[in-house]
């Protein structure tokens, strides 16, 4: 059987053969199928992107039905156990875990980048104390570019991983200035002898001169956290991240636009509205309240449900619901786990969210985790842009080194009105 699609045009009755490769056609295959030489020929409509592949990648794979995600081949509860933020980071940009000296040097390589510049710093200073953290970290993340502007040779592959490390360094040091920003509590500079979370941990919670008191239970839980918030393939913030890229601007830039998509409560910005969400719903007693009227369409979503991929459990809520219980006994259970566990129980069996196939997502939980670790709401979509810095610039590197691509332009299908002639009202 040949790997190919036969399309007969009803308009025309003419016959054309397209190559299927990869279980996809190219769409400007489709475009040779025209009614007459001055058609332009034909175009798919596909808002949102529900069934179209913008780019072919090698970096992360997930099976929505079967609940699977991958990064480069490896399974995401394996990476989980096993691996610390910054090999799976490696693996993610390079391909390949790093052995015992890549991931030395690579450790010894963002290490060195972890520190602020002052102006950098200055011109955080001048948001408001109680400015939304997402604002504020895109904001310093987009400042950066100013800072470095060799990062404009994007076509330069030593460029391009000067600013990679730059950025995975300096993501979580905004993160935690931002933070001590909004309490109004002095910034905490790097310690080069402590490695990334330790360090990321003591730049946030640092109290004075004592030295810091790691606790290595929340240290690894939020590793593993970042672990599996680091790619997600083609979601609306990496799509961000390739679309601004794709005109070939510098990537502190793309990166702020990635994480103003990330922002949105509907990706990234979840995890803080399920916070909100359970605190508003207050008691389980109220939860088939809330529930219903989530059914009725009263405007309202169970956030934290629901994703375009997975139509299964989503693997990371698996994870991270374990993880919430070994926090948990440090930190004390979070009063709203109750709740939540609740709407899970009762969205798990009602004919509504089973036959859309709506199930956790990595938001729905993990907010719980963070606010029990200590953090306000406002900086939970900052915890998932940290590790999600990753990811973006992975997906980034493989667009400028892929030839299929050019700048993102998509096509529109005009229904505006037709030319007409200017005449005074
Ligand atoms: N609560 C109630 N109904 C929902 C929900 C939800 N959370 N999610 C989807 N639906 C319904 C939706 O109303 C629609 O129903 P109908 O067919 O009757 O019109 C059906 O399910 C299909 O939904 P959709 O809007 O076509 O699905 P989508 O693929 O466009 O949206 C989503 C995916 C994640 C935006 C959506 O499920 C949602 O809004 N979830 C809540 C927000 C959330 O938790 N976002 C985090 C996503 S995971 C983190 C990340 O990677 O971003």
């Amino acid at each position: 059987m040949a790997d190919t699609l036969t399309v007969t045009d009803n308009r025309t009755g003419k016959q054309y053969e397209i190559p299927i490769e990869n279980g996809a056609i190219r769409a400007m295959d489709l475009r040779k199928i025209r009614q007459s030489d001055d058609d332009f020929g034909l175009m798919t409509y596909d808002p949102a992107f529900q069934n179209t592949a913008s780019c072919r990648s090698r970096i992360t794979f997930i099976d929505g039905d079967k609940g699977i995600l991958e990064y480069r081949g490896y399974p995401i509860d394996q990476l989980a156990a096993n691996c610390t933020f910054l090999d799976t980071a490696y693996l993610v940009l390079f391909g390949e875990l790093p052995t015992a000296e890549q991931s030395a040097t690579w450790t010894q390589a963002i290490t060195s980048h972890r520190r602020l510049p002052s102006n950098v710093k200055a011109i955080l200073e001048g948001f408001y104390r109680d400015a939304h953290s997402m604002g504020v970290f895109l904001s310093t993340v987009g400042a950066l570019s100013t800072d470095y502007p060799d990062a404009k040779h994007v076509l330069d592959p030593e460029s391009r991983s000067k600013q990679i490390r730059r950025l995975i360094a300096k993501a979580p040091s905004i993160g935690a200035h931002v933070y001590r920003h909004s309490l109004g509590l002095p910034y905490v500079e790097p310690e080069d002898d402590l490695g990334y979370m330790a360090n990321f941990l003591q730049m946030l919670f640092r109290k004075g001169d004592a030295p810091f008191k790691q606790q290595p239970v929340l240290e690894r839980a939020l590793e593993v956290l970042f672990i599996l918030h680091a790619d997600h393939e083609q979601n609306c913030s990496t799509h961000a991240m390739r679309g601004i890229g794709s005109s070939q601007a510098d990537p502190f830039s793309a990166l702020a636009g990635a994480a103003a998509a990330l922002y949105g409560p509907l990706h990234g910005g979840a995890n803080e509205a399920v916070l909100l969400m359970l605190e508003e719903i207050g008691s389980v007693k109220n939860v088939p309240a809330f529930i219903a009227g989530v059914k009725r369409g009263d405007g309202r979503r169970l956030m934290g449900f629901g994703h375009r991929v997975y139509k299964s459990y989503d693997p990371r809520a698996r994870i991270i619901k374990q993880t919430a219980d070994e926090v948990f006994e440090v930190t004390g259970r979070n009063p709203l786990l109750e709740i939540a566990i609740e709407l899970e129980r009762i969205a798990l069996q009602d004919e509504y969210f089973v036959s859309r196939k709506l199930y956790p997502n990595v938001d729905f939980y993990s907010g719980l985790i963070y606010q029990a670790m200590g953090f306000p709401v406002g900086m939970f979509p900052v915890l998932f842009a940290i590790p999600r810095t990753v990811g973006w610039l992975a997906q980034w590197d493989e667009m400028m080194r892929d030839s299929d691509q050019k700048i993102a332009r998509p096509r529109q299908i005009y229904i505006g009105p037709p030319r007409r002639d200017y005449s005074k009202a």
